[in-house]
């Protein structure tokens, strides 16, 4: 069993699997773009299923698959495979924008993808142009839809609340999540990528809730104390969303979670300042064995948590994007 020293056990793993993106969204990346890393510095799929392959060993029973936006990165497909057929590998998803989901929806599931989330931050043409930089809202719209078709359980929904963007649209996204029968999630904004976030810019989860009540009360419902989003249920049975509330109540103390880049970096912390790069070890030839041992090493020393909001809050020089959320 993976375990830090604060008895954290930790057998989820999120791999980003490209820093490229289709969209441009405020808070995470300028209109130009990043510099992308080098292709020959990305993990390969080979490389990934190794690694996979030795935090399963260690107890990781838990994948999902990041980017940039993963959709970009060709015959994702293929790597889905090959997770999958690792045995400990219970649950495989996807956090995805949408924007190539339609297309390629139907083999990711045949693959073994199972669950996924999608980015939508505003259902409104207008606004959606105006945080993700491009007119796409139909085809975030249409992939939510080939996903409830081909039958992908849970689908959640995950946007980020930003006041004076999308704020006033919180109602209607309540009813969004009614209406489709889908897991819409609210998600703080948090101080990594944009280099404007203030903490005026949040919207607090308790400030959704307000509004939320305003359909039908919010009746909270057991769920994973280790997932990130505390869910509810509305009091007349109907729908079902949840907040991701990691300014206002954060929930570093039942994290399960630890990360890799693409290009290759292990992270134990989304605001992790230090990472240790598997990338080398893997090309250098280093053994299952001893990258499993350093793997021990890095979880047992895994960050208490974030600080944000306090003096000594370091803001990671990774965009999201660079990371995988
Ligand atoms: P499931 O609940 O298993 O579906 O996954 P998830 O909610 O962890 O996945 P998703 O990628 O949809 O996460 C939604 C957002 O929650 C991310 O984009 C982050 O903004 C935030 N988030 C996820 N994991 C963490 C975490 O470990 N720490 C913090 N602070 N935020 C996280
Ligand atoms: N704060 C909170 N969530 C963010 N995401 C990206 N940047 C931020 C941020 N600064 C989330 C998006 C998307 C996922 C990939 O990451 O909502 O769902
Ligand atoms: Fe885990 Fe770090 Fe996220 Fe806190 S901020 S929940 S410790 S990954």
């Amino acid at each position: 069993m993976l375990k830090d020293k604060l008895g954290r056990v930790i057998d989820n793993l999120r791999i980003s699997v490209t820093d490229r993106c289709n969209l441009r969204c405020l808070y995470c990346m300028p209109e130009e773009g990043l510099d992308w890393f080098p292709k020959e510095q990305i993990l390969t799929f080979e490389e990934i299923e190794r690694l996979v392959r030795i935090f399963a060993e260690l107890g990781v029973n838990k994948i999902r698959l990041t980017g940039g936006e993963p959709l970009v990165r060709k015959n994702l497909h293929l790597l889905i495979k090959k997770l999958n057929a690792i045995p400990q590998i219970q649950d495989i998803g996807m956090t995805t924008n949408g924007l190539l989901f339609k297309k390629y929806a139907q083999q990711l599931f045949d693959a073994g993808l199972s669950r996924v989330n999608i980015s939508l931050d505003s259902l409104d043409p207008k606004i959606f142009f105006e945080m993700t930089r491009r007119d796409q809202l139909n085809d975030v719209i249409e992939a939510i839809k080939e996903a409830q078709r081909i039958g992908f359980s849970p689908i959640k929904i995950n946007l980020v609340p930003i006041k004076g963007m999308n704020d006033h649209e919180m109602l209607e996204f309540g009813h969004f999540a009614r209406d489709e029968n889908l897991d819409v999630r609210f998600i703080e904004f948090m101080p990594i990528g944009a280099d404007d976030w203030t903490l005026d810019d949040v919207v607090p989860t308790q400030k959704i809730k307000d509004v939320l009540n305003q359909i039908s009360p919010l009746v909270e419902v057991p769920h994973d104390e280790r997932l990130p989003a505390a869910e509810y249920t509305f009091a007349d049975g109907k729908g079902k969303v949840g907040f991701i509330s990691s300014v206002t109540e954060p929930f570093c103390g039942s994290c399960n979670r630890v990360r890799i880049t693409a290009d290759g970096r292990f992270r134990t912390c989304l605001f992790s300042i230090e990472e240790t790069n598997f990338l080398a070890l893997l090309r250098e030839g280093k053994t299952d064995d001893e990258i499993a041992k350093i793997i021990e090493e890095r979880v047992w020393i895994k960050e208490p948590g974030h600080l944000i909001n306090k003096d000594a809050f370091v803001k990671p020089t990774r965009t999201m994007s660079q990371i995988g959320g």
